[in-house]
Parts: C-alpha cells; sequence; structure tokens
C-alpha cells in the first residue's frame, strides 16, 4: 500500500543534549499538529534535519529512537549547517523572498551546499520511498528536492509548500541560480503558496526564466504538467479556543493581571528576523506616546522576540538595534511604577502565549513581509470573549483573509500610529462586531482544513494526470493505428503545418519544409491507397511554392482555397473581403503600439503575429485585441481566431474542420488521421467522424482523441505507421 512521506528542513521535535543525553520533545507548532494526523499513521513519515549537530557515533542511537515517532532524521555536518542552512537559506533566498535584496549574499560555496543537501534528503526520501507513494515537501530549504525525486520516481505524486513569500520576477531574477531553483520545484505534480500573489510571482518568474508554458494556474512543462494555487494556512484553532479555558491557562491570566491592573495590553509576538518590522513597530508605539501623552501609565507593549538564527549578522545586528531602541523608549517615559515596554528575548510555553493572547486588548502584527504570519491567527483564536483588535500589516499573507482586522502598511510610521490609537479607542460593540467575522475565518480555514484540501487536490491532480498520460500515443497505440491502416483500403491523412510537421520559427517564412519532411511526404506517397492532405492556415501562394509539385491536395487559409494535385487553386465562392478596409487599420493600431509584432495578410484573412513581442507583453496586447474587436466582428460576420502567438480574423464561413468534412463527403474513407497543434485545429477534431484517429500536437487538452508532445513524435509516428 501507497504511503505519505513528509519532508522538511527541521523535524517537528525540539532536541536538547542535557549530561551527554537527548531530550526529545514533540513540537507544538500547527503544521506539526496539521500533519500529525498524517504522519504518525502506519508507515508513514516524516524526514528532516534535528535542528543541531548531531556526534557520528550517537546518529545510529537518535535515529532508532525517532523511528519508533515516525520520524526519520537528516543528519548535518557544521559545515552543512553554516554553508546550506545559514548560507544559502537564510542568506541568499531568505532575504531575496522577502524583499531585502541587500541582505542576499550570492557565494557559490553556499549554492554548492545547498545543493549538497538537497540531494542528502533526496538520498533519504529514496531509501524509505516507493514508486506510488504520497511525497509533501515543505519550504524554501529544499527547492531542489522536488525534481531530485521526480528523475528517480518518476510516477510519485509530490506535491511542495511554500511557507515564506514568492518575489515578484524582477527580485528572483537576481539570484544566479534561478532556473535551477525553479526547474527544482517543477518537480512537483502541485505547488502551493499562502497567497494568489505568491502564485502569480511564481507563474510569472517560471514563464519569463523557463521555456514552460501556462493555461490559467497549470504549467505546462517537457510533458507533464503541474498545478500552482493557493493554500492559506490555518492555525489549530481548537487548541486556542480551548487553551483559553484550561485550569493552567486562567491561573497564569489572573496572574498576569495581578501584574498589570487595569493597563492596556497591546501584544507583539515574533521570531527575531529583520522581516517582522519589529524596529518600526517600536517607532510607532514611541510615536504613540509622544503625541498622545494622556496614555502614559494606561498601556504597556509586552514584547516577545524569540531569539532565531542569530549566527548571521544581519540578525545580529537587529538584535543590537531592537535593545537600544527598547532601552531608549523605555527610559524617556517610565515612570516609578510603570514601563511602557515589557521585552522578552526568549520564547514560552504554549500555556503562557494564550493567557496573553486572552488577556492582551490589541495584538500588533506588522511585517515588511511575511508569507501568512500565525500569531495573527492564534491571537484571534484566543479571543473567546469576542473582544480585542487586531492590527495587521498588508504585507502579511493573512491580511488577504482578515480583512476586518485595522489593516496598515508597516512603511507609514504615521498610519501605524493611528492605528494604534484608532484600536484603543474601539468602542466594545465594534471591536465584537470586527472579532467575530475574524474568528468564524480562523475557525473554519483551520489547519486540518489546510492539510485536506492541499492533499485533496494533489490526488485530483494526480489522477488527471495518469488520465492524460493516458491519450498519448504510446507504442501500443502506434501498433493498433498499424493494424487498422494495413486493413484500410482507402486512407485520408489531414496534416497541419506549423507546429505539427515543422516547428515555429520567429519569421513565418524560414519555417519552409526541411529535406526529412520533403522523403517522409514521398514514403507515405509511396503506398497508393494513402492520400495526403495539407491542411493550414498558410496563404495558399506559399503552400502551392512547397508542396504544389507533389501528389497530394492542399487546403490553405483554413479552408479558403483548395487544390487538388495537378489542378489548380480553387477559392470557396461567395466569400467577400471588403471587411479588411476597416479592420486592417485597427490592427495596424496595435502593431505601432507593440513593437516586434507585424501583421499577415491572407485573400479571406487578417492576421496579428506577435512571436517576437516583449513576453508578457504581446499576451497581454492579444487579450485587449481579441476583447476590443469581439463586437465588430460579431457584427462583420467574422471570427476571431487565437492561436500560437498569433490572432487571427477571418470570415466566419470558413474553417479547416468544414473543409476536412467536405473534403471527405461521398469518398468512402476507411482511414482518418488527423494531427494539428492549435484552436483551429480543434475545428478538423470536431468535424471527422467517430471512428477517425485525432491528435493533437503539444497538449492534451483537447477534443482529440489521443496527444503528442511535438514535431518530433510526429515525424516518428508517420515514419513508424508506413515502416
Ligand atoms: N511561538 C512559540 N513560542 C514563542 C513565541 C511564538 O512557539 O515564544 C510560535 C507562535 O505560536 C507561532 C510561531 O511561533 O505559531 C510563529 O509563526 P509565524 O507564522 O507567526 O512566524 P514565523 O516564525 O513562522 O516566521
Ligand atoms: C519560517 C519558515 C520555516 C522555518 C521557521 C523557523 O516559518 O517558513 O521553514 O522553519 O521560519 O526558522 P528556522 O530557521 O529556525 O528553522
Amino acid at each position: 500500500m501507497s504511503k505519505t512521506i513528509i519532508v522538511s528542513n527541521r523535524l517537528p521535535i525540539k532536541i536538547t543534549k542535557e549530561n551527554k543525553d537527548y531530550e526529545f520533545k514533540i513540537s507544538e507548532g500547527g503544521l506539526a499538529t496539521g500533519l500529525g494526523s498524517i504522519y504518525r499513521e502506519g508507515n508513514n513519515v516524516w524526514i528532516g534535519w534535528c535542528g543541531m549537530e548531531i556526534e557520528e557515533k550517537d546518529q545510529e542511537l537518535i535515529s532508532n529512537k525517532l523511528h519508533d515517532k515516525n520520524l526519520s532524521p537528516v543528519f548535518l555536518t557544521e559545515e552543512e549547517i553554516h554553508f546550506y542552512y545559514e548560507g544559502f537559506s537564510n542568506e541568499t533566498l531568505w532575504p531575496i523572498f522577502h524583499y531585502v535584496s541587500t541582505y542576499a549574499q550570492y557565494d557559490q560555496q553556499y549554492w554548492d551546499h545547498y545543493k549538497k543537501v538537497n540531494e542528502k534528503f533526496k538520498t533519504a526520501v529514496l531509501a524509505i520511498a516507493e514508486p506510488g507513494d504520497i511525497i509533501w515537501i515543505h519550504d524554501y530549504q529544499l527547492l531542489l528536492l522536488p525534481q531530485l525525486i521526480r528523475d528517480h520516481l518518476p510516477n510519485s505524486s509530490i506535491g511542495f509548500f511554500q511557507h515564506i513569500p514568492f518575489p515578484s520576477f524582477e527580485l528572483f531574477r537576481l539570484i544566479p541560480w534561478r532556473a535551477e531553483l525553479l526547474n527544482g520545484m517543477l518537480g512537483s505534480d502541485l505547488i502551493g503558496f499562502h497567497t494568489y500573489d505568491d502564485v502569480r510571482h511564481f507563474t510569472s518568474s517560471a514563464t519569463r526564466i523557463l521555456p514552460v508554458q501556462t493555461a490559467a494556474n497549470v504549467i505546462h512543462k517537457g510533458d507533464r504538467n503541474i498545478t500552482i494555487d493557493a493554500f492559506p494556512m490555518g492555525i489549530d484553532a481548537q487548541k486556542f479556543n480551548a487553551l483559553t479555558l484550561s485550569k493552567d491557562v486562567i491561573k497564569r491570566k489572573e496572574e498576569f493581571n495581578h501584574l498589570v491592573g487595569d493597563n492596556k495590553i497591546i501584544l507583539s509576538i515574533d521570531r527575531l528576523d529583520y522581516s517582522k518590522g519589529i524596529v518600526q513597530r517600536l517607532m510607532a508605539f514611541d510615536e504613540v506616546l509622544a503625541e498622545h501623552p494622556e496614555y502614559i501609565n494606561k498601556i504597556s507593549l509586552h514584547m516577545i522576540v524569540v531569539p532565531s538564527r542569530d549566527s548571521i549578522p544581519q540578525y545580529r545586528d537587529l538584535r543590537d538595534d531592537i535593545d537600544k531602541l527598547v532601552g531608549n523608549i523605555n527610559s524617556r517615559y517610565r515612570t516609578a511604577a510603570w514601563h511602557p515596554i515589557h521585552y522578552f528575548y526568549r520564547s514560552f510555553p504554549i500555556e503562557d502565549l494564550s493567557a496573553l493572547y486572552s488577556r492582551a486588548n490589541i495584538c500588533l502584527v506588522t511585517p515588511m513581509r511575511d508569507g501568512m504570519n500565525l500569531v495573527s491567527k492564534e491571537f484571534i483564536a484566543s479571543k473567546t470573549d469576542e473582544t480585542g483588535v487586531l492590527i495587521l500589516s498588508e504585507m502579511a499573507g493573512a491580511s488577504k483573509e482578515l480583512i476586518d482586522a485595522i489593516i496598515v502598511n508597516p512603511n507609514n510610521l504615521g498610519e501605524m500610529s493611528r492605528a494604534i490609537v484608532q484600536a484603543l479607542e474601539m468602542s466594545e460593540d465594534e471591536q465584537k462586531s470586527r472579532m467575530i467575522s475574524l474568528r468564524d475565518i480562523v475557525n473554519k480555514f483551520d489547519i486540518n482544513h489546510w492539510v485536506k484540501i492541499f492533499m485533496d487536490q494533489l490526488e485530483e491532480v494526480k489522477a488527471h494526470e495518469k488520465s492524460r498520460m493516458a491519450k498519448h500515443v504510446s507504442n501500443d497505440l502506434i501498433r493498433a493505428f498499424k493494424n487498422k491502416l494495413h486493413k484500410a483500403k482507402k486512407r485520408v491523412f489531414f496534416l497541419d503545418y506549423d507546429g505539427t510537421l515543422v516547428n515555429f520559427k520567429s519569421n513565418p517564412l524560414e519555417a519552409s519544409p526541411d529535406s526529412e519532411l520533403y522523403q517522409l511526404i514521398e514514403n507515405l506517397n509511396k503506398d497508393k491507397k494513402n492520400q495526403i492532405v495539407i491542411i493550414s492556415g498558410r496563404k495558399h501562394e506559399t503552400l502551392g511554392s512547397w508542396f504544389g509539385h507533389l501528389p497530394l491536395d492542399l487546403i490553405a487559409e483554413h479552408g479558403a482555397w483548395q487544390k487538388k494535385f495537378g489542378e489548380d487553386w480553387i477559392e470557396t465562392p461567395n466569400l467577400s473581403d471588403k471587411w479588411k478596409i476597416t479592420v486592417r487599420p485597427m490592427l495596424e493600431s496595435y502593431s505601432d503600439r507593440t513593437p516586434g509584432s507585424f501583421i499577415e495578410e491572407k485573400r479571406f484573412s487578417l492576421a496579428w503575429h506577435y512571436r517576437k513581442v516583449e513576453k508578457g507583453l504581446g499576451e497581454l496586447r492579444a487579450n485587449e485585441l481579441i476583447s476590443n474587436m469581439r463586437y465588430l466582428t460579431r457584427e462583420k460576420g467574422l471570427q476571431l481566431l487565437p492561436g500560437n502567438k498569433v490572432v487571427e480574423i477571418k470570415n466566419s464561413e470558413i474553417n479547416k474542420g468544414k473543409a476536412a468534412s467536405n473534403y471527405i463527403f461521398g469518398k468512402d474513407y476507411d482511414f482518418i488521421l488527423a494531427m494539428g497543434d492549435d484552436h483551429t485545429d480543434e475545428d478538423i477534431f470536431e468535424h471527422l467522424p467517430e471512428e477517425a484517429i485525432t491528435i493533437k500536437v503539444g497538449s492534451s487538452v483537447s477534443e482529440a482523441k489521443y496527444y503528442l508532445r511535438d514535431v518530433e513524435e510526429v515525424r516518428n509516428l508517420l515514419h513508424e505507421v508506413i515502416s
């Protein structure tokens, strides 16, 4: 039976060494709780680093101890911790992904170790994984792992979730190893982020950096489809609700109340990190005290900063800055009995956090950038009396869901200090109305919901991939086609030209037939039972010059012209091209505004090509053109056809499907094969009789029964069926 393997940089444990003996404590973090229902089951397992360097002689002992808990450790050397964890993960990726590019280090040694440690994780996964297993990889420390595993287990289901933001292309492109990172991630079947903005940024980076195609939230890479989606992560809301009612927490809250009396408490909880905006938050608090002396003695800021990554210079400097600023503010405003800031540089047990959350009047969560931010959700889940105010940075992923918080821009100190005052003065009615809707969201979209929707979607995506793969023309199918062909007495091959028989070129006229293609056609023609029809959107003059001398039939300009071997071109009767007088100037206005685009004029159509236009701009203009012309084309009885980097406008009476079905009418073909790569070929697939073999090239999303990956596979198929 298949199993599920979770992989993350850290295992969900805290490990400490007391007198040569190792102590383990299972982490209480949301992710550990949410995934607990998965990794503890049966043969499932969680693979990760245990957070410290373990001497080689102790490694086996630790592995054995963790094995019973379904945990499997990866051991990192001091050097690996330095270069892979502190280095590439936290001094290259972390600053870039949090938009602080000036902190980013691009160090070859960091990158070499990042690759090496990702390989180490791969070895650990492969030691356990079998074909068919589900593998769920977490976060930026393991971006290369999905593809490393895919190389060995091509059919496994691989999900990847990134817990931190994905930056815009302009930031991501700065990383020297950007293409390798994207290729690594795209080894997954499903990639999840917290917000839709991250999805957009990732997709845009992938399409700009790699030769991949996208359709909605699916990236096509080679023969694989990768789904990219937003899964905003929740917390264990039930646990935080329940904790506030536990005796232990009530006692801690009473003790705390005793100390702070009636003071309004503003709470701030973060890991030490420059992405959290701690310094800016202190400055805003300073401004409140400076501008509103009436709050002196009445409010206090309880600030917990959890030590983190303090061997990295920027983190050490940040700690010093916070120390100085807290000292400065306290020394200026304190009174004999009152401190404006209670600052703790350590971590607290969850019971203390719960007591603080439920007692606090305001929770101040103002990161400069944050993938999600769970503290904001834990505060809400702990407000069982439905009072309290959340002030939340618009740069945190959570702000997309928690819209009833007071949302602030953390770069705007004035706005932050006004938000603090607004929260201090907010009526209980308003607090409750906001808190009730915030609690609805946090309680409903909790960690279990998050795990379920991610796993369900991974299963769905994989099932879809499997059925799609079944449509690919395999060697077995080729044999079946050959059998059918041998039995047939009268065969016709409808072959589209660009993207099917030859690859695209920037200049359409450069894509002329090569000698291999001519040879292939000649071989097909040797058997007199075969009839080749080249059916293309190309100008009839061009097709004529390339194929007119060969014993085959031609359909040009999507069906506007037809030519039988040895005869002249015949035009479809009663077609008008007067509409061009109105449409051409409109297309010209798009060409004038879009460097690299050009217009191609055919007898009954006009095509606007954007193959050479800057990526993104071409698509933008094409969409604009389609939407602006929709009304006009309908009025004039025209068709608007979005193709591969081209928009074509033509008489609506013409289409390849009608041309193909007219062609076979009354001819009793007992073998029909049609191949094409774009939108206009879909008409052929729809119009041909059920027994026809229809094959889409380059994509599996089609009316066609089967698909091939590329021109090479098309040529190979034609070669095989005639051999
Ligand atoms: N936390 C903790 N002990 C503390 C302070 C915080 O365990 O003393 C937890 C907190 O409950 C939350 C997590 O640390 O679950 C912080 O998550 P968040 O998403 O806010 O930030 P991250 O540290 O992941 O960037
Ligand atoms: C963020 C990251 C996690 C990371 C955590 C703590 O939440 O998304 O992957 O584990 O910070 O950072 P640390 O460097 O201590 O593992």
